[in-house]
């Protein structure tokens, strides 16, 4: 029984839930330190060490005493580093003040939602969906508004938006390429959402966490769009396309009245990504686009391997456009994911994230992340096919 002197959290946390995947990722720690082999096809990280150009150059910084509080904004020569790559690279119309270095793409989101949601509001977020963007919505005590992604490729983007939206609507959740679905939108899509944001006057929270990871298409970045650019805060992460992850870099890109709010939001949150971490940064801004796209390869190989053995086990599997996971229907296995991801991992050593975990529309599917040296997908998919019979 609640009485007047008991301790509470803010009542905004209690909407807030705490990632699904972290249990998931326990029990693969507790099987593996009972001695069990596990095939882990759970997570999301790149299959390769950050590279030694990236470690050197925070190596350097730090013997170069670059260790002192840094503009909470970013370090000049990184911000025009990074306005130089989105205007090159995303052709986002971008000067040096139209972008800020956040502590990876996660705290880019978290800036964004913050800085474009009140309470009461709605945000339309196409599922399935990468799991924290539901709680970064409820963190700011809007609502969520679930847009099924398959339903609106084929009846038509706008009249689905049209059709989940309400007189609350603040933003839009744009990711492409998907995490976990690997959907990648077209051009003439990224044109039908860019056109209902500006006829409903919405702002565009797009998350390009994965922009060269794209398999079949292009990359469009919305805010490239005509009249986007000033309605879009782009979030980006150096997490996967540079083996990041534990870095913690990431950046936004907008335009005012955004930027001031990011910008306060970052202040208060961190002051600031670590300054040797953004030299780290800045070197990783040199890689030349070829090395990416020899990567972008690997990637596809262990996508087309992945697939072949989702299918050859029986599974029902798209190809995925982009990103690097895959997202089969599991219901052969069980119709309920959690209950297939259970029976996976306890009968067959395979772990994979059930598709409930990133939405109603996730139901059913499982996701298998493949950015793994291609032996251990090898091994996955041999066990699955055992299983499997
Ligand atoms: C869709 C999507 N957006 C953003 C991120 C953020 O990554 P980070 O916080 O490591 O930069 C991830 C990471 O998995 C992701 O899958």
């Amino acid at each position: 029984m609640a009485n007047s002197s008991e301790l509470r959290i803010a009542r905004r946390m209690d909407e807030v839930g705490f990632s699904d995947i972290v249990q998931i990722r326990n029990k693969v720690m507790a099987l593996r330190a009972a001695g069990t082999q596990v095939h882990a096809l759970h997570g999301g990280e790149p299959y390769f060490e950050t590279p030694d150009a990236i470690k050197y150059a925070a190596i350097s910084a730090l013997v170069q005493n670059q260790t002192h509080y840094a503009p909470s904004s970013g370090i000049a020569p990184l911000r025009q580093a990074l306005a130089e790559k989105v205007n090159r690279k995303n052709r986002i119309p971008a000067d040096v003040e139209h972008v800020i270095a956040t502590v990876g793409g996660s705290h880019a989101l978290y800036a964004a939602f913050q800085s474009v949601l009140d309470p009461g509001d709605d945000a339309l977020v196409f599922s399935p969906y990468w799991t924290p963007i539901g709680d970064l919505v409820r963190g700011a005590q809007a609502r969520p508004l679930l847009v099924p992604t398959t339903t609106a490729r084929r009846n038509g983007i706008a009249a689905t938006l049209e059709q989940f939206s309400t007189p609350q609507t603040r933003a839009i959740y744009y990711n492409t390429p998907q995490n976990p679905s690997g959907v990648v939108f077209t051009r003439a899509e990224a044109e039908e959402v860019a056109a209902f944001a500006r006829a409903r006057n919405l702002v565009v929270i797009a998350d390009e966490a994965y922009e060269d990871l794209v398999y079949e298409g292009e990359h469009v970045s919305i805010a490239s769009l005509p009249g986007m650019a000033e309605r879009t805060i782009t979030c980006y992460t150096f997490s996967k396309t540079y083996a990041m992850t534990g870095w913690r870099g990431g950046y936004a890109v907008a335009q005012e009245p955004f930027m001031t709010a990011l910008r306060k939001i970052v202040l208060y949150a961190t002051n600031g990504v670590p300054t040797p971490v953004q030299y780290a940064m800045l070197e990783a801004l040199q890689t030349p686009e070829s090395e990416i796209r020899m990567r972008l390869e690997e990637y596809r190989r262990r996508r087309d391997l992945l697939v072949q053995g989702l299918r050859a086990a029986g599974l029902e599997c798209e190809m995925p456009a982009g990103a690097f996971y895959a997202f089969p229907n599991v219901e052969r296995i069980h119709r309920i994911s959690r209950t297939a991801a259970e029976i996976l991992l306890d009968k067959a050593h395979i772990a994979t994230i059930p598709g409930s975990v990133f939405g109603a529309q996730g139901e059913g599917h499982l996701r298998f992340g493949y950015a793994l040296p291609v032996d251990q997908i090898e091994a996955a998919m041999a066990a699955l096919k055992t299983f499997l019979g």
